[in-house]
């Protein structure tokens, strides 16, 4: 077998330019394995990329698959591949440079793949590595947070925002979520202390002196999250690199993050979920073939925890 399903994209555009065709089987090169994709996961930078909203900074050649979640099955080991075998079941969050797993199989390298959580299936699994490693490095390698602390997590609702609650309560921390009203039972249903109604609520209006600000949604919200944390506290940015001038005038530190494979943090955070620390939210399951239809009801941008592909 030399081809295989996938959807790809042959000009940057509306979610019209997805195509449900036949695409070549990649083949697995030095230190990489190719996996037999059961299900990927549906993130922004799926649509982001498809439009051309990264052009310039990540330059794809087209035809290309997009996205970058996934959990599958081993299938064949590369020259050099050798920290897995074949038939493992592993989740990745391969290299956004390159075609990504809305299809069949893709190659990706092994230091991008960890064993998947044994307690969930394939669907649950897709939707972890790229919004669970995006909370874990944001909070614990960017905000360092640690126990006794408080962090605000502004789209707290959302892919990552699910998985920072969660990760945030697992060190011990204070967590304040912004969501509109109708996702306060569901934060408070993953751990959060005090929910607050974005559109209601100006958040600066009711928190005061936190330790961190995870920013998910960026824009106005950044502009006014420097206010909200106390001297020598830090403002982490999921998007927009944040003004260093800005957060020098109020005493924090500020940084932006862009998530990174990590296959030890993919370790970490299966042990998480495998002893029910960490819980994975899906708003809901679309048959590959349906790609569109996932990415058009993620880039309304409410999505209640995450969408995944079914492929197998
Ligand atoms: N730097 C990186 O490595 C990285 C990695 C992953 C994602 N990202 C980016 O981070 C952003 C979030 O990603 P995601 O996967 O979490 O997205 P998502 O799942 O689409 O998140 C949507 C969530 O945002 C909430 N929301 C919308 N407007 C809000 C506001 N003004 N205040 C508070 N919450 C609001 C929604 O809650 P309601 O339904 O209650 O409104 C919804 O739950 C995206 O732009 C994505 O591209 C960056």
């Amino acid at each position: 077998m030399t081809t295989m399903k996938a959807v790809r994209i042959h000009q940057y555009g509306g979610p019209e330019v997805l195509r449900y065709e036949d695409a070549p089987r990649p083949q697995a090169g030095p230190g990489e394995v190719l996996i037999r994709v059961h299900a990927a996961g549906v993130n922004p930078v799926d649509w982001k990329v498809r439009a051309g909203f990264l052009k310039g900074r990540l330059d794809y050649k087209m035809p290309f698959i997009p996205g970058w979640d996934l959990s599958g099955v081993v299938d064949r080991l590369g020259p050099g591949a050798s920290r897995f075998k074949l038939s493992d079941e592993v989740y990745s969050r391969p290299d956004i440079s390159r075609d990504g797993a809305y299809a069949e199989y893709i190659a990706v390298k092994e230091s991008e793949v960890a064993l998947k959580p044994k307690s969930i299936d394939h669907i649950h699994a897709a939707a972890v590595p790229l919004a669970a490693l995006t909370a874990w490095q944001a909070l614990f390698d960017a905000a360092r947070l640690s126990a006794g602390q408080t962090v605000l997590i502004h789209g707290a609702a959302g892919g990552v925002g699910s998985f920072a609650v969660q990760l945030a309560k697992t060190k011990g921390a204070r967590v304040i979520g912004t969501a509109s009203k109708k996702n306060h039972e569901f934060l408070r249903s993953l751990g959060a202390d005090e929910t607050i109604d974005y559109q209601t609520t100006k958040f600066e209006d009711v928190v005061h002196n936190v330790d961190a600000v995870l920013d998910t949604i960026t824009g106005d919200t950044a502009e006014r999250s420097y206010q909200v944390i106390k001297k020598g506290g830090v403002y982490v940015s999921i998007l927009t690199p944040p003004s260093q001038e800005k957060a020098a005038a109020h005493g924090i530190r500020a940084a932006h993050t862009f998530v990174q494979a990590n296959p030890e943090q993919l370790g970490e955070i299966a042990k998480l979920i495998d002893s029910g620390k960490l819980k994975v939210i899906i708003e809901r399951v679309f048959p590959l073939a349906e790609a569109r239809a996932a990415q058009e009801l993620n880039a309304q941008g409410h999505t209640h925890g995450k969408i995944v592909l079914r492929v197998l």
